[in-house]
């Protein structure tokens, strides 16, 4: 018999505690929050990232349709987003992506998550601009298993600027504040949650999923 720990020395295990704590949290609550997933270097560059490729190839609101369409979207989520390109990365998200590719091979390796694919993209909140509660699984792509926002914002966020993520992991809803290098990491198909509105500044983050096939 193979001892575990022989096992473990054998799959060039080493143990990682900022990932253990985002697995136990997990298990326990349907959800994660991490600060300083991204230190505050990480978030200015990932910060600028974001906004020269608003400067260079402009965001778009978040769901187009026909002009109906369009307003009706309006009343339900008001923010502005860019895909990115894993494979035509800037420095400052080649540093975002080791990190992320890291935590998911650990996932996988740990859990079993069978995650095969991801996607992330930058969002802008204006002033004014919310997201109603829903679920990440409303357009019926049950391939969501996780989603995960990380916020980008300036370092003085106060409470008053609100832009809140409420989670609804019972009827009790739990406010987050958008704290720059904070991560919040949730079940996409079972988490309702919604964005207060933003009272003042721009809201800013880097929000994915985690896929099955
Ligand atoms: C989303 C979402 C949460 C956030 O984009 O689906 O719920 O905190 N974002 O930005
Ligand atoms: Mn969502």
């Amino acid at each position: 018999m193979v001892q575990e720990k022989e096992l473990f020395e054998q799959l060039d295990f080493v143990e990682n505690p900022l990932f253990e704590s985002i697995i136990a949290q997990l298990l326990k609550k349907k959800y994660a929050i991490v600060d300083g997933f991204f230190d505050a270097s990480e978030v200015i560059s990932l910060r600028e990232s974001l906004l020269e490729t608003y400067e260079v190839k402009g965001f778009k609101k978040s769901a187009i349709g026909n002009w109906i369409q369009e307003e009706v979207d309006k009343t339900v989520r008001g923010d502005f987003i860019s895909w990115i390109d894993e494979s035509k990365k800037s420095p400052a998200e080649e540093i975002f992506f080791r990190k992320i590719n890291t935590m998911v091979n650990y996932l996988n390796k740990t859990c079993f998550l069978g995650i095969f694919e991801k996607e992330f993209h930058y969002a802008i909140y204006p002033k004014g601009t919310f997201y109603k509660r829903h679920l990440d699984t409303f357009k019926n792509d049950d391939r969501r298993k996780l989603s995960m926002v990380c916020y980008l914002n300036e370092a003085n966020w106060p409470a008053s600027n609100g832009g809140e993520l409420t989670l609804y992991p019972t009827e009790t809803a739990l406010d987050i504040l958008p704290l720059p290098g904070r991560m919040v990491i949730f079940e996409s198909q079972t988490l309702e949650h919604e964005v207060k509105e933003v009272k003042a500044s721009q809201r800013l983050s880097i929000t994915g999923w985690l896929k099955t096939r």
